[in-house]
C-alpha cells in the first residue's frame, strides 16, 4: 500500500525508477550531504542493487513522487526493529524539488506512518554536521532532538566532520500533534 502524505506518495521503487536513482547516486551535491559513500555507480550497479532490493519488513526503501507524480527523491526507513520498536529513518531529493517543503512533508509522513501503524516507539537518523538543510529540517522544522555527537566520524574534502546523532519518540510526536 502506498504512503501517502499532504505533497508526496511514498511508492514502491520499479526498475523504471533506476535512470532517476543513478543520476542521484552520481550528483556529488546530494552524496555530499549523506553518510554513506561509493565510487561511481554505472547502470549495471544500479540493476544489480535493485535485484537485490529486498522488500522484506526490516529494510523499506520508497521512490517519492509528487501531485504530478514527478519523481522528487527517495526515503528509507530501515534496521526497523519490531521487537524494541526503533528503526532509521534517511531521504533524499532530487535539487530541484529542495527548499520547497517537500522534505518535511516527507519526514512528518514517514513519523505518522511509523507511529500510527508500525507501532514504533523511537526513529532516529544520523546526519553529517556540513548538513545544515537536513539539521534544519529535522531540528527546527520536524522537532526532533539531537542526542548526541559522534566526533570525526566522517572524512569529506580532506577533512574530519562530525556525525550528529537526532531521534524522535512515539510520545513527542503525539505531543506535537495536539
Ligand atoms: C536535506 C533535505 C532532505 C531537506 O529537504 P528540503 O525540502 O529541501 O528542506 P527545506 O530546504 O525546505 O528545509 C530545510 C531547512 O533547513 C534550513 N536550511 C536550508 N538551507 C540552509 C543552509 N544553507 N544553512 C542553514 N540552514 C539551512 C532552513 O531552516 C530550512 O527551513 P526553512 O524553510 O524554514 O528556511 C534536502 O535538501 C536534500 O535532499 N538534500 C540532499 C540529501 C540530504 O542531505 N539528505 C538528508 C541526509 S541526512
Amino acid at each position: 500500500m502506498n504512503i501517502i502524505g499532504e505533497l508526496i506518495t511514498l511508492r514502491a521503487i520499479e526498475i523504471s525508477d533506476l535512470d532517476m536513482m543513478q543520476k542521484w547516486a552520481n550528483d556529488p551535491s546530494i552524496q555530499y550531504m549523506l553518510g554513506g559513500w561509493h565510487f561511481p555507480t554505472n547502470k549495471n550497479d544500479q540493476e544489480k542493487w535493485f535485484e537485490n532490493l529486498s522488500c522484506n519488513s526490516m529494510h523499506q526503501r520508497f521512490l517519492a513522487v509528487d501531485k504530478d507524480s514527478a519523481k522528487v527523491g527517495m526515503a528509507n526507513l530501515v534496521n526497523i526493529n519490531f521487537k524494541d520498536g526503533n528503526a532509521e529513518l534517511g531521504l533524499l531529493l532530487d535539487p530541484k524539488f529542495q527548499g520547497k517543503g517537500l522534505g518535511k512533508d516527507i519526514v512528518e509522513t514517514l513519523m505518522k506512518y511509523s507511529f500510527e501503524e508500525l507501532r514504533l516507539n523511537r526513529l532516529e537518523t544520523s546526519i553529517i554536521a556540513s548538513n545544515k538543510p537536513s539539521l534544519g529540517l529535522f531540528l527546527n522544522k520536524c522537532n526532533w532532538t539531537q542526542e548526541g555527537i559522534l566526533r570525526n566520524w566522517y572524512f569529506r574534502n580532506g577533512e574530519f566532520i562530525d556525525k550528529i546523532m537526532l531521534s524522535i519518540l512515539s510520545y513527542e510526536y503525539k505531543e506535537l500533534k495536539k
